[in-house]
């Protein structure tokens, strides 16, 4: 918990969208409350907003909404206070933080950091705090975006900036992009621009709000920082964000203490059943009530609580979903596997195939 008031600070969650690409897992929880190397994803971005400073983070819900405070709490376990506030029907990035204006203290200069609810980033979040504090020609900052660069830019929104870092253009996912420098998701506004968002309908921040503002002439600036940074939204990035986590190559101050390094880094819940025989590397991760049979080989992937994975069966790459099972000798490669889904004896899935619940 900062004690330092210089720079306690409030924080907004964005975290009602639907996980479409997530899917099946989606399908009985939201995306942020997914298991990220061991705990549930928002636990990742709460410590690191605890760590920053922030003494308020309001979370913005919509589907599943009811399963994040029996998840969550209050806050007290991380020094900061939770407050959820849920949207009946979802209003967009934009409408979203606007609908949590009232939630957030009325000081009209202060900043509000908002975050995308599925971004992992090792960022100085400090450092971007500071640099929106200091004014661009004598005006203050209006909002500042944390941006990053990425090789495919083309699922992400394109931020170009001026020479002085002032934002120029906001173009949301676009097939010909015109830089590879993206909007990592990790906003500070000044409190007072959150009010100018129209109220009540659906708005998206970044193909309404943003585009508004750059076009008005506000000041938005981009703070460029390349550090560790993963957007979790599909089941490869959940999987290979876990593995770092667990490996060392990402930093999280949730990640629970693991076992091994490097390739042989792995995280099993004491309350899991991992059997003699078999293999679990590679930053794999086995959850609570888990059990992995002899001669199973559990690599880089994630298998969720309550799961099974019988004798010699083989998991690279993968996501098993909650009380999933994999039956014997069934070969995984970046596949998929829902809620309570089974795959049977000896079965070879291909890459990239997904395994639904259950009806
Ligand atoms: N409360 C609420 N209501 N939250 C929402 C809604 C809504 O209607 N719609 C989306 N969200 C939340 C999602 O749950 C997620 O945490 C966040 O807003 C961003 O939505 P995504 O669906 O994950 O967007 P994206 O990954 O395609 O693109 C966004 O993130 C990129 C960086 O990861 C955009 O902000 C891009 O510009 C950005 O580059
Ligand atoms: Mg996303």
């Amino acid at each position: 918990m900062s004690t330092d008031q210089g720079h306690a600070f409030e924080a907004v969650i964005v975290a009602g969208g639907f996980g479409t690409r997530l899917l099946p897992l989606t399908t009985r929880r939201p995306k942020h409350l997914l298991e990220v190397a061991g705990v549930p994803f928002l636990e990742h971005q709460l410590a690191r907003l605890a760590e920053a400073g922030a003494t308020h983070v309001v979370l913005a819900t919509s589907y599943h909404a009811e399963l994040f405070e029996p998840v969550l709490g209050d806050g007290s376990r991380w020094g900061l206070r939770i407050s959820y506030v849920l949207e009946d029907e979802p209003l967009g990035t934009g409408g979203a933080i606007r609908n949590v204006a009232g939630a957030l203290a009325e000081d009209p200069e202060a900043p509000v950091v908002v975050l995308n609810g599925d971004v992992l980033s090792g960022h100085d979040l400090r450092a971007q705090l500071a640099d929106f504090a200091r004014p661009r020609e004598g005006r203050p900052v209006d909002v500042s975006l944390h941006l990053v660069e990425v090789e495919d830019a083309r699922a992400f929104g394109c931020v170009p900036t001026d020479p002085a870092g002032r934002v120029t253009d906001f173009v949301e996912k676009s097939d010909d992009p015109v830089t590879n420098q993206i909007n990592a998701g990790c906003y500070v506004f000044r409190r007072s621009v959150i009010d100018t968002i129209p109220a009540g309908r659906v708005v998206s921040v970044e193909r309404e709000t943003f585009p508004g503002l750059v076009a008005a002439g506000h000041v938005v600036v981009g703070f460029v920082e390349t550090a560790y940074w993963r957007d979790v939204g599909t089941p490869a990035a959940l999987v290979a964000a876990s593995a770092e986590l667990v490996r060392g190559d990402g930093a999280s101050p949730a990640t629970p203490p693991v076992e091994g390094t490097g390739t042989a880094a792995r995280w099993v819940s004491p309350d899991a059943q991992v059997a003699a025989g078999a293999v679990v590397e590679d930053g794999a991760t086995v959850g609570a009530g888990a059990r992995v049979e002899d001669g199973a080989v559990i690599s880089g992937s994630v298998v969720m609580p309550g799961a099974v994975v019988g004798a010699g069966a083989m998991v690279r790459g993968s996501v098993v979903g909650p009380r999933a099972r994999v039956a014997p000798g069934a070969v995984l490669e970046a596949v998929t596997v829902g809620d309570g889904a089974e795959v049977a004896a000896e079965t070879l899935l291909e890459p990239g195939a997904r395994v639904d619940c259950p009806a």
